[in-house]
């Protein structure tokens, strides 16, 4: 990693759009417009990529949770948005995603300095999707329905018989700090288009797009009190807000052992829980693979939002035969691509990590696999730096025992193992707590097919990694996570079923 002594980890200047930004008042956003909170707590707002402390954003009281759910209660309960027609559900809904897609250029700029990820990723990725995740659902919102049904046990024409799908009510979105405005537009876009209220939390570290996604929302239309954004620390304001019974469910993206907490939290007035949680996503290289395509694309799989990605490849299967050529590939592909740099220099592919919790953890796993007998084939260390950068790495020699092989990491750090046969690599592969997703690579249809049934995972690729889609259900088997996000199932889970019986 020669080449990363020569690269200036200084951060480039703020625009006088962010700089003004982050010169607001911290406030919430309730009923539509902008609100002290009832106590002065703040919490800090940093750029990673200089560990400089840049603003300030609420950390809500109970009071401004409080206020927050009667304000979404409000709206819920006297219809003013599941009672509008749905093609003025679906334009409001779509004139945010164009608001979205007027302000990418700022909206990017303010995620690369909150959350540190290269502002081009924010505006070639995390943007578009966002905007495509609100179009997407906003076409579901007339096109949900009931059915009329036949019953079982009694004759044709004794009753008249149907379901209608109705808004499950209140709902309470936390998000995680790894794509922010992407996750809270995924989280919002079926709410919004099932005819729910809601009060979306973003994380602490990266409430700054959140925020101005707020005033968007103002803009677009939305009634008052259907979209409120409250700020603060997940311990507090986070928990007050799941275990608020007037909230009628909780969607939430973060980490396994928060989910856990959550979902029993939830359990006091039975709410509906949906959880998008931690994975350990194997990819898996068959012998017929091309190593040197094939590194490059993993390095990608890890690399990528310096690994802070809930479907990053963070375990390496490659076949004995080929195993050598394929750390090659991803070393020349971490050299040449993924050398991490500040998030505003335009030639940033990865950036620091979030924050320096984040970084004494993922340094920390690192640290925890040598002294297990891990060796480092490349990475395993940071440049000398203020802010959190971690170089790529790749971790050999591991066993499946050792911490850095079972737990996830979130961090540009990969670990890599050899594998005999497809019943040794599917063993292996499925031996984990986590079940998110999982990648195969080879262009042996028959090997395909075969290994993706039997991968015990909500998402399987074939010849790519993360590949996401807003029509395509996304989610998580075994402790990765309960229920779908995106695609039909995405809206159903926002919806409950009625069911109306009339005896003639
Ligand atoms: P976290 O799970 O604690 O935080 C995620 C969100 O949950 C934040 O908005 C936070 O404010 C909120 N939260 C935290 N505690 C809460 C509580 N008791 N009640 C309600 N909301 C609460 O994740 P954290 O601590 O930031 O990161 C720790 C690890 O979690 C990471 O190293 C990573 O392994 C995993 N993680 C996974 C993510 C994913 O996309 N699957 C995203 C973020 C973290
Ligand atoms: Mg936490």
């Amino acid at each position: 990693m020669n080449q990363a002594t020569a690269i200036s980890l200084e951060q480039h200047a703020y625009s006088a759009e962010a700089t003004a930004f982050l010169a607001r008042k911290p406030q919430l956003f309730i009923g539509n417009q902008w609100v002290d909170s009832s106590h002065g707590k703040t919490v800090v707002v940093e750029d990673p990529s200089s560990a400089r402390t840049i603003g300030q954003i609420v950390d809500a009281s109970a009071a401004d949770i409080d206020r927050a759910v009667a304000a979404a209660r409000e709206a819920f309960d006297d219809g003013r948005w599941s009672g509008m027609a749905p093609n003025k559900r679906e334009r409001i809904i779509n004139k945010l995603a164009d608001l979205i897609e007027a302000n990418a250029a700022e909206l990017a700029e303010l995620e690369a300095i909150d959350n540190g990820k290269p502002r081009s990723m924010a505006l070639a990725g995390d943007i578009p999707m966002a905007v495509g995740h609100l179009r997407y659902m906003a076409g579901w919102s007339g096109k949900v329905g009931g059915e009329v049904m036949s019953p079982y046990t009694m004759p044709a024409g004794a009753v008249f018989n149907y379901t209608v799908k109705e808004p499950v009510g209140v709902c309470a979105q936390i998000v995680p700090w790894n794509f922010p405005l992407m996750m809270a537009c995924q989280k919002l876009a079926p709410a919004l288009a099932a005819g729910c209220t809601l009060v979306l939390k973003p994380a602490e570290q990266t409430s700054l797009t959140t925020l101005r996604l707020a005033d968007l929302v103002a803009e677009a239309g939305f009634p008052a009190g259907v979209i409120n954004i409250v700020t603060g620390l997940g311990e507090t304001a986070g928990d007050y807000l799941v275990k608020h019974p007037d909230v009628d469910k909780v969607a939430f993206t973060g980490s396994t052992e928060i989910g856990k907490l959550i979902q029993r939290n939830a359990t006091e007035t039975l709410k509906h829980v949906t959880l998008e949680l931690g994975g350990k996503s194997p990819v898996i290289v068959m012998p017929d693979a091309d190593p040197a395509k094939v590194g490059r694309s993993a390095a990608g799989a890890i690399f990528v939002n310096s690994g802070q990605v809930c479907i990053a490849g963070s375990r390496l299967y490659a076949h004995r035969s080929i195993f050598d050529a394929v750390i090659e590939g991803m070393a020349e592909a971490a050299a040449a691509t993924w050398i991490p740099r500040p998030s505003l220099d335009p030639k940033a592919r990865m950036g620091p990590l979030v924050s320096r919790e984040q970084f004494d953890r993922v340094t920390g796993y690192i640290e925890a696999g040598r002294k297990a007998g891990a060796s480092v084939a490349f990475g395993g260390d940071a440049p000398t730096a203020d802010g959190h950068y971690v170089n790529p790495t790749v971790l050999v020699d591991v066993h499946p025992d050792m911490s850095v092989v079972r737990e996830e990491i979130f961090g540009p750090v990969v670990v890599a193992q050899r594998f005999d046969d497809i019943d040794d690599v599917a063993r292996s592969a499925n031996d984990t707590c986590f079940g998110l997703g999982a990648s195969i690579w080879t262009n042996d249809l028959n090997t395909m097919h075969k290994l993706a049934a039997r991968i015990k995972s909500g998402t399987v690729w074939g010849n790519c990694h993360a590949m996401l889609d807003s029509a395509l259900p996304f989610g998580g088997y075994k402790q990765s996570g309960i229920g779908r996000e995106l695609g039909r199932e995405g809206i159903e889970a926002y919806l409950q079923t009625k069911t109306v019986i009339v005896k003639l």
